[in-house]
């Protein structure tokens, strides 16, 4: 169950978001708009007590971070300043056949995934050449599949070049990859090996750069002057705002701002669900501290990050870190690691954790003209502090905790029938409902009246559900599958029909081991806040 790269698993887990009301496509009934999402109502109360539980750890709990809430329209300068708007972009390529445009970088994927590369794979002879199969397939499959291909548009031009490379002694064989470009390249002195359009096998464009950041106008003139952008990240705001939170918070180095919001990119492939998305949501602190301290305070924010993920119930072992390599880091970044997590669909960026140093806070002092320094009244020395910069999804951490959720296991009731049973495993901490409150018989009225009442007695603690409609079993498989830790039933023992000594107790149920204990309803609020806290 728990292997990367496991479709099944993922659609079933996408089946469930939409059935059970976690997450909805944007705009659904119009079609849906690509990469974005709306949550139901289950799938609000999990973000949002992630989004709480962050705000707790990295905030209240805390004497060194204080909090903030920056605008999403940005001024256009803050985004030139930063570097956004000349290099926040993607390589992208277009296809000259059917215009589809496609990640350059990302090409490769997304053709070994199409449908015509899975039926290729039988014509790929284990890399030994085959031109009679090769012709055969384009002439059927490729017709149908990748109509726009250099083998399917022109095959005996196209096969003269993987027949000449045959020819040489050297290389006999080719990989995968290779055979895909041979059987995509029409030109080959002229293009070398090409990859093909992932869509419809045509050729694509050289790469050219695509800006990320969504933009719109502010008033009613519509000229230059007007723009402004959607925040492609939160934490601009924060270096924006570094003065004057400093100023009022009246805090010392080193001291972080936090702040959860929206960002908005245009991502050339929303892609994996919810996981790249073009409308999403960032928890960022910006924790400034002095340029001798930054190394230390890097590895200090990877393990608290660390710590949080198993906290939410993300287990170490699914948890990975990479050290980005030089090459690949932002080139004012003195180090970076990104918190990986195993989805369903491979090793994955749950967040990234960055040393920038003085960099942003620099550019905006010179943008700006506004001093964005730190007087040091120990030293008298004014310097601008350096920062370490824990940013994380909070879509993809939401999408994480349901994948790592997710289970289906048989199970046999009491009289010996066997059934499937989904249950959502989410820590209780995070899980969107608490419990669920059900009357053993809803034409009972002293049962309903019982369960209202330990209805009101919890709701103000924590997120309860009042069910009194099927037969138990399905109620508890019901909460199962919405991930509620606890189900709390009033049964005839509540009412102390038979035993007056258990008057006032109800049946818990444990949501992952379905063991069911009897408790009194005066320790059910201590026991439920415990566990959830
Ligand atoms: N301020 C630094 C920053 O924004 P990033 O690596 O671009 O760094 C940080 O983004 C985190 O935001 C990522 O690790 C990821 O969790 C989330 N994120 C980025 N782009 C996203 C997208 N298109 N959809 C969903 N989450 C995204």
């Amino acid at each position: 169950m728990d292997r990367p790269n496991d479709p099944q698993r993922m659609e079933r887990i996408v089946s469930l978001c939409k059935r059970r009301g976690f997450i909805f496509q944007g705009s659904e009934i119009y079609g849906g708009l690509n990469g974005v999402w709306d949550y139901g109502p289950l799938g609000v109360e999990l973000k949002r007590n992630l989004k709480d539980y962050w705000w707790r750890v990295m905030v209240r709990e805390r004497d060194d971070v204080v909090g903030m809430d920056g605008a999403i329209l940005t001024h256009r300068a803050v985004l030139k300043a930063s570097g956004h708007e000349d290099t926040f972009s993607d390589p992208m390529s277009t296809c000259r056949q059917c215009k589809r445009l496609v990640r350059a970088d990302q090409v490769e994927e997304a053709v070994l995934e199409t449908p015509y590369a899975k039926s290729l794979e039988s014509v790929f002879n284990n890399g030994k050449f085959n031109g009679a199969a090769i012709l055969r397939w384009a002439e059927r499959e490729g017709r149908k599949l990748a109509p726009n291909m250099a083998i399917v548009r022109n095959p005996q031009v196209t096969l003269s070049w993987l027949a000449e490379h045959f020819e040489e002694a050297s290389a006999p064989l080719v990989e995968f990859e290779d055979f895909i470009r041979y059987l995509a390249t029409e030109q080959l002195n002229v293009t070398g090996l090409v990859m093909p359009c992932p869509n419809c096998g045509g050729d694509l464009t050289e790469a050219r750069p695509f800006n990320l950041m969504f933009s719109t106008q502010m008033g009613a003139s519509a000229d230059t002057e007007s723009i402004a952008y959607l925040r492609p990240e939160t934490a601009q705001s924060i270096f924006v705002q570094f003065k004057n939170v400093l100023d009022t918070a009246r805090k010392k180095l080193p001291f972080g701002i936090a702040q959860i919001g929206k960002a908005f990119r245009n991502e050339i492939n929303p892609r994996n669900y919810i996981f790249r998305s073009r409308e999403f949501e960032q928890m960022e602190l910006e924790y400034f501290c002095r340029p001798e301290h930054g190394m230390e305070l890097l590895d200090y924010w990877l393990e608290e990050r660390l710590k949080f993920y198993e906290n939410i119930g993300l287990p170490r072992t699914k948890l990975h870190v990479l050290t980005v390599p030089d090459a690949d880091r932002a080139f004012y970044s003195k180090g970076t690691y990104d918190i990986e997590y195993e989805f369903p669909f491979g090793l994955q960026e749950l967040e990234g954790v960055a040393y920038r140093t003085d960099y942003d806070l620099t550019q905006h002092q010179a943008a700006s003209g506004k001093s964005l320094d730190y007087f040091d009244e120990d030293t008298k020395a004014r310097f601008i502090p350096h920062v370490i910069e824990p940013s994380a999804g909070v879509d993809r951490t939401v999408l994480a905790l349901i994948c790592e959720a997710y289970d289906e296991e048989t199970v046999t009731d009491e009289k010996g029938k066997s059934e499937n049973r989904i249950v959502l495993r989410f820590h209780p901490r995070v899980a969107p409902v608490k419990a669920g409150i059900f009357p053993l018989l809803k034409n009972q009225p002293p049962l309903v009246e019982k369960a209202r009442e330990v209805q009101a007695l919890l709701r103000p603690l924590m997120n309860v559900f009042y069910d009194e409609t099927g037969a138990i079993g399905r109620r508890y498989r019901r909460q199962d599958e919405a991930g509620t830790p606890f189900g709390i039933t009033i049964d005839f023992e509540t009412l102390g029909e038979r035993d007056p000594g258990l008057r006032d107790t109800v049946t818990l149920r444990h949501r992952d081991s379905m063991e069911q204990e009897r408790v009194k309803i005066s320790e059910l609020a201590a026991r439920l806040s415990g566990a959830i806290a």
